[in-house]
């Protein structure tokens, strides 16, 4: 299974265009990734791209506050209904870091109620609790902050969906297609020119059918992680195999 024709054997002015348009791909993969990377990492409002930022894009998420769910499930126990009141009623107002430590509240104000109930255990020096003080410490309103939101992501709109989606496919398609080709006229084992093709290929249909079916389960984003994955590698794969073929020296076969 070896090609009757190698990209060596081309005129070198030829390579020399050739080498452009490879580096111009390779450029054009480092750019997505970047893109990549900027569009999506600040979704939920935390640093870095984290599987929540890309499940909220492709899937969408809605977790309540963990904070609320605590109340509502009445914990902790030992809590005053009235005191448990006020604390929902705050974390469900409009106004809850203005309200944290409000000093007009007096006693009722939230910051006051969570160091009276909450904090003999959620604290991080606590003895009680099971050690929960270090891993939801409620000591100071940046830890409250961490879970008096909840996070609501909507997922991607369809009709954007589908716009990109129309320049996506027909882009990365080409692209794979034609990598395919080069990387085929190459003079490398088959088994690498064949890995080639299959990552460009069957990544890119998982990634694609993962846009459309990670709406449906957000498991399926991992079909999008996957799928972009081995695409991009076995992009990157292929312009290091062609540009090898052009200017390595000739074998003698
Ligand atoms: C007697 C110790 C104790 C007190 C008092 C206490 N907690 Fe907890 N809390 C725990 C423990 C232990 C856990 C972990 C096990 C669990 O979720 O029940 C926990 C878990 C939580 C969680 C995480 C729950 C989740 O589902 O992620 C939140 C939020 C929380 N507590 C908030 C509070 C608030 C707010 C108060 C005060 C109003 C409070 N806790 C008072 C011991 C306590």
């Amino acid at each position: 299974m070896n090609p009757t024709f190698r990209l060596r054997e081309l005129p070198l002015a030829f390579r020399f265009g050739l080498t452009g348009v490879v580096g111009a791909v390779l450029l054009g993969l480092w750019a997505s990734l970047t893109h990549l990377q900027d569009h999506h990492q600040n979704r939920d409002a935390r640093p870095g791209v984290s599987i929540d930022d890309l499940v909220g894009a492709y899937h969408g998420i809605d977790n309540p506050a963990p904070f609320v769910v605590a109340l509502e499930r009445e914990h902790p126990k030992e809590q005053q209904a009235a005191d448990r009141k006020l604390l929902l009623d705050w974390l469900k107002s409009d106004k809850v870091s203005e309200n944290f430590d409000n000093p007009d509240l007096g006693p009722a104000a939230p910051a006051e109620i969570v160091a009276r109930d909450c904090l003999q255990c959620h604290s991080r020096k606590s003895t009680q609790g099971e050690g929960i003080g270090q891993t939801i410490p409620l000591e100071y309103w940046d830890d409250i902050e961490k879970v008096a939101f909840s996070r609501k992501l909507e997922a991607t709109p369809w009709p954007i969906l589908v716009t990109s989606t129309h320049t996506h496919a027909l882009a990365m398609a080409t692209l794979a297609g034609v990598l395919m080709i080069l990387v085929w006229s190459t003079r490398f084992v088959p088994f690498a020119r064949s890995m080639v093709a299959f990552l460009l290929g069957v990544g890119l249909a998982c990634d694609l059918a993962g846009w459309f079916l990670a709406r449906e389960s957000a498991a399926l984003v991992w079909l999008v992680i996957g799928g972009g994955s081995a695409f991009a590698g076995g992009a990157a794969l292929g312009c290091v195999l062609v540009l090898g073929e052009l200017w390595l020296p000739r074998r003698g076969n």
